[in-house]
Formats: structure tokens, sequence, C-alpha cells
């Protein structure tokens, strides 16, 4: 069945000029944009973004990294969307992302606390239902 998911093209993929190229490259899969905008997070939405990592070693620099420049919200829609641009994105670590993600060609190590690895997708149906209501409230 159609799925929606949350992508986030983060504040290092749109400080590099990133956000046409990626949102391009979802586009370009198939996949429909049925919501995009640009934000500024707070502390407060990233909190509830993130509420699994909270605790985790890398929580702190990854909310500081969140909060350092704009972010692109999207909303993707599209059968097994989810699944689709997990793939598409690649692995988490841009060093060892296959070649021909979006990770592996456009990331990589930067030598600093959080992986940043230019885009956020859903993990799954309820996480990206949470997600979506929590960037688009
Ligand atoms: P994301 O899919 O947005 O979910 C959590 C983020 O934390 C992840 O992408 C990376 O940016 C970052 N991250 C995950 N694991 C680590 C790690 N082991 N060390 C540093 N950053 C991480």
């Amino acid at each position: 069945s159609t799925e929606r998911t949350l992508v986030l093209v983060k504040p290092d993929g749109v400080a590099r000029g990133l956000t046409g190229t990626i949102l391009s490259r979802i586009e370009a899969k198939g996949y429909s944009i049925a919501d995009l905008k640009q934000v500024y997070a707070t502390r407060d939405l990233l909190e509830q973004h993130y509420a699994e990592h909270a605790g985790k070693p890398f929580f702190e620099p990854l909310v500081e990294f969140m909060l350092s420049g704009p972010i692109v919200a999207a909303v993707f829609e599209g059968q097994r969307v989810i699944e689709g641009f997990r793939s598409l994105a690649g692995a988490t670590e841009p060093t060892t992302a296959a070649p021909g993600t979006i990770r592996g060609d456009l990331g990589r190590d930067w030598g600093v606390k959080v992986q940043q690895n230019l885009v956020h997708g859903s993990d799954s149906t309820e996480s990206a239902e949470r997600e979506i209501g929590v960037w688009f409230a």
C-alpha cells in the first residue's frame, strides 16, 4: 500500500547546497513530494524526533549538529517508500555507504563526533507517522 515517510536534508546537506540534488534523486526514483519546508529545529523538537537515542553518547553532538543550520523537511509518498528511501540513502556511515546511494556518493567523514550523513529517513510506518507529526504539526 502507499506509504509516507519523513525525509530530512540535514544541516550539512543544506549548507553544502545539496538540497536540490537530494530531493531530485528521490523524485527520480519515482516518489512524490507530499509536503516540503525549510525549518530551523529547536531542542524540544529534536528531543521528540530523536527520543529513541536519548542517553546515547552521540545524542548531544547530534542535537548540536541538527541545531547548527537550516534543515529541509519533506514528506515523500509511494509504494514501499520507507524501505525505498532507506535503500537510496545508504548506510549510516558515509565513508562506507555503497556508491550509488545518496550518502555513498555525496558524503564522507569530516572528522567530527557525529556522523554528518546528509539525510534522515523514517525506519518504520509507526516512526514515519510519529515523525511527520513532529515536523509537520
Ligand atoms: P539518523 O538516521 O538521523 O539517526 C540518528 C543519527 O545519529 C544518525 O542518522 C547519525 O547522524 C547519528 N549517528 C548514529 N550512530 C552514530 C554513531 N555511532 N556515532 C555518531 N553519530 C551517530
